[in-house]
């Protein structure tokens, strides 16, 4: 049989991941588009790829017979470039996070159902080991209902890089809330994705310009760097079921280590996924664990979950989820609507620390 043929737009730092991803479930990809040719061109040569475009528009111009394309590119780009591959006929995995807010998502999601084609976002940490073993509790019933959850992303040291894209407000959209969503994503896919109906936030901009809360890794510095985004951000959200989320997410701020976690409350059982870090971004000395907390004959019980810790972080198997849901051979890991949802919160995050006061959400 025929091999699927993908091209990849962006060939920065996640990129790497989607190629494997893709090679992994099989699928040929035939071209990478990338206005810094030179990248590009490594990247091709490093992995063999034939074919290297400076733009997704010549690239679609000249594979018509492309089945899928995966965005890779600042966020800025997500909207644009994934809604030109679904109109010229690909089905499209795009980086997170979707867009750079809920209007530019409602678009992309009617691209996709206007064309016919899967849009699926790289919510990698809902493809984790640890998260599909706790969402098997939670399917089974033996969770309950989840009344109550923390998403937790925080950093001491975590700036992604002075000035490049990540911290510019117009290219990112934003910083922690943004850049490090994931935690929130997966606290509304334990909860089942309910309406949300409020939302009370607040944020901080503090060691913006400290170049000692930059990460060990991330985009080289550059001059006369622009830091327009926050640093810290703390919120609350209700939903229309009554449920609750809690939220923080950082770059900077003095916390005691990097730490990336869910824990929630059900009416049958708790429970956390968390991934501490020993330093922040260093994931070799990072602890995962994934715990239940449940009542049992009368007695309190800690489960403690033993999974094999994926190292990719569910980076290559999202990708091999979404080349599967193509294929018709499982469903997608994701939906634009719940995607759409998700960034309604971020916008009404954004809005509410702006107005300081709650807002609501349609
Ligand atoms: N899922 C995850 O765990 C994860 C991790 C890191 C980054 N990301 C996301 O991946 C995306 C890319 O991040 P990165 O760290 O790889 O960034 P990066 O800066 O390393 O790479 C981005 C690449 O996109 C290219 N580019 C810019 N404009 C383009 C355009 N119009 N068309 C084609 N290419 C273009 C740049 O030249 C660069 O090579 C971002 O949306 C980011 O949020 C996701």
């Amino acid at each position: 049989m025929q091999k699927m043929k993908a091209g990849i737009v962006g060939t920065g730092g996640i990129s790497h991941y989607h190629l494997r991803g893709f090679l992994r479930a099989g699928v040929e990809v035939i071209a990478v588009a990338d206005p810094a040719l030179d990248r590009a061109r490594g990247f091709a040569e490093n992995y063999r790829v034939k074919n290297v475009y400076a733009s997704h528009q010549e690239m679609l111009r000249v594979h018509p017979d492309l089945d899928m394309v995966s965005v890779a590119t600042p966020n800025k780009f997500h909207a644009p470039i994934a809604t030109d591959c679904l109109n010229a006929g690909v089905h499209v995995f795009c980086e997170k996070p979707p867009a750079l807010n809920a209007t530019e998502v409602a678009q992309m999601k009617e691209a996709a159902e206007r064309n016919k084609r899967l849009l699926l976002f790289d919510f990698n940490n809902r493809a984790r080991p640890e998260a599909q073993a706790i969402m098997s509790y939670i399917r089974n019933g033996q969770v309950g209902t989840i009344n109550s959850a923390q998403a937790i992303w925080i950093r001491r040291c975590g700036i992604p890089g002075f000035g490049g894209w990540f911290t510019q407000k117009a290219l990112s959209g934003g910083g922690p809330v943004i850049d490090l969503l994931h935690m929130i994503d997966l606290a509304l896919y334990f909860m089942n994705f309910p309406a949300p109906a409020y939302v009370l936030a607040a944020t901080f901009r503090d060691f913006a310009s400290d170049k000692r809360f930059k990460g060990p890794w991330g985009l080289p510095d550059m001059e006369k760097a622009v830091v327009d985004v926050e640093t810290a951000a703390h919120g609350f959200v209700t939903f229309q079921t009554g449920q609750v989320l809690f939220i923080r997410n950082s770059w900077a701020e003095l916390n005691r280590r990097e730490e990336v976690s869910v824990t929630f409350q059900g009416t049958l059982a708790g429970g956390m996924v968390r991934r501490l870090f020993g330093r922040d971004g260093l994931d070799e000395t990072a602890i995962d664990e994934c715990e239940l907390y449940t009542m049992e004959h009368g007695l309190p019980v800690n489960k403690m979950i033993l999974v094999t810790p994926d190292v990719a972080m569910g980076r290559e198997t999202a990708l091999i989820n979404f080349v599967e849901a193509v294929q018709g051979k499982t469903e997608p890991l994701s939906t634009p609507e719940q995607a759409l949802v998700l960034m309604k919160i971020i916008d009404a995050i954004y809005l509410s620390a702006e107005k300081k006061e709650p807002v609501s959400i349609d």
